[in-house]
């Protein structure tokens, strides 16, 4: 039986006391919590094995860049790659986006063109396309979602044409929960010969990723929500995309030959790692996969599941709270508001009561757009969360909207 109990007891920030309360965690979708595993090792690799990757011949830098390229094994397995030169390092899956978004659109991109994106996406995954897309004088279209947060894939065919470049959309949105149908976007966007570029930063956690199975052209996501440290990222893309892209970064380690005259670059994937990579949060990633890789990932979702059922019940049967992202699917998001008081003053009583929630835009701003609010509270889930801190929750949220109203 899946015991989040025990899994607590792998993470020691959980056992933390804020203003002499235990802290109730539940801001995962933003950054998780590690495991001792994770912290151990990146501690271990400080102090034991510091060495810059793939520039020296000593033993220690050898031994480094060993650890470093398996864990690149270990990702392509994870995320069902075919090849190990489609796995990208990069610094988050912001890093990851703009590398695409950059590098694709100065080849690819021109005007006339078009890019559909999401209305539910992060920021991530549509300030580089719009950027790109005004800078190349092509048009960005919007994939809307409807108000239960369903995005609505019927209207793909009336915006996608034969200019269709790309189409960037979330794997599970960081604020609605919703899962889209990929598989029907990807298709969709294949038939006009667009290419998908997935934010896979939530969907990853809550149900993993197989990019054979999706058929996706790229796929971005951070090693800090998969239980991993922060400043790492991954950046899947086809080798064919990868090969034919410029480079983004410029720096050592992506070159091949360098003069005055001309420069080189390094084969993938070394060519989109320019300077000293995160080789210890990448190390500190690895282990973090292989830390979920003990656990039967379809019990994990099914725990994940009966705790945003039981949330949402203890939520909505509060008077006028309000959720947002309704669909049958989502994943373990919940994010709400309640009437008659402003997001940031629930967060912060929430906060005096030891319970972390985010509060504000949740960098979605068309979706606070949507519908017309100046943010929202959002609990984030994970594995390590439990019944009784659902419960908290709605306690405290009582407790708050009793205090503001
Ligand atoms: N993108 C992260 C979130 O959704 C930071 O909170």
């Amino acid at each position: 039986m899946f015991d989040a109990e025990k899994i607590r007891a792998d993470f020691p920030l959980l056992d933390t006391e804020v203003y002499g309360r235990p802290l109730v965690y539940l801001d995962s979708g933003a950054t998780a919590q590690k495991p001792a595993c994770v912290i151990d090792t990146v501690d271990w690799l400080h102090r034991h094995l510091n060495a810059n990757i793939h520039r020296g011949v000593h033993r220690l830098a050898e031994e480094a860049t060993e650890r470093y390229e398996a864990v690149r094994d270990l990702v392509r397995e994870y995320v069902h790659a075919a090849h190990r030169e489609e796995i990208v390092f990069t610094a988050g899956a912001t890093a990851s986006l703009n590398t695409v978004a950059y590098a694709w659109s100065e080849r690819f991109l021109q005007a006339g063109d078009n890019i559909v994106v999401s209305e539910m996406e992060h920021h991530s995954n549509l300030v580089p396309w719009q950027l790109m897309a005004q800078r190349k004088g092509a048009e960005l279209r919007m994939l809307p979602f409807d108000d239960a947060g369903r995005l609505m894939t019927g209207r793909l065919d009336g915006l996608l044409d034969r200019r269709t470049r790309m189409v960037a959309v979330t794997q599970a949105s960081n604020t609605l929960g919703t899962r889209p149908d990929l598989k029907q976007i990807i298709d969709a966007a294949h038939a006009v010969g667009a290419l998908v570029c997935v934010d896979g930063c939530q969907g990853i956690v809550h149900g993993g990723a197989d990019v054979a199975a999706l058929g996706c052209d790229f796929y971005a996501f951070s090693g800090h929500k998969l239980y991993g440290p922060t400043g790492i990222g991954v950046l899947y893309g086809r080798r064919e995309l990868l090969d034919a892209m410029p480079p983004f970064l410029c720096g050592g380690d992506m070159v091949d030959r360098v003069s005055f005259e001309r420069t080189t670059y390094a084969p993938l994937p070394l060519k989109f790692e320019a300077g000293t990579a995160n080789f210890i949060a990448a190390i500190g990633m690895g282990e973090a996969i292989r830390y979920l890789q003990r656990f039967d990932a379809a019990e994990i979702g099914r725990y994940e599941e009966e705790l945003l059922r039981y949330a949402t019940e203890r939520l909505l049967a509060i008077d006028g709270l309000r959720i947002y992202g309704r669909t049958p699917d989502k994943c373990a998001i919940v994010s709400f508001t309640v009437e008659g008081t402003h997001p940031y003053d629930v967060g912060m009583i929430l906060d005096k009561l030891g319970i972390a929630v985010r509060t504000g835009q949740h960098c979605a701003e068309p979706v606070m757009t949507h519908y017309g609010v100046p943010g929202m509270c959002r609990a984030s889930f994970a594995m390590y969360n439990t019944r009784a801190e659902v419960d908290a929750l709605a306690a405290g949220v009582e407790r708050a909207v009793r205090m503001l109203r």
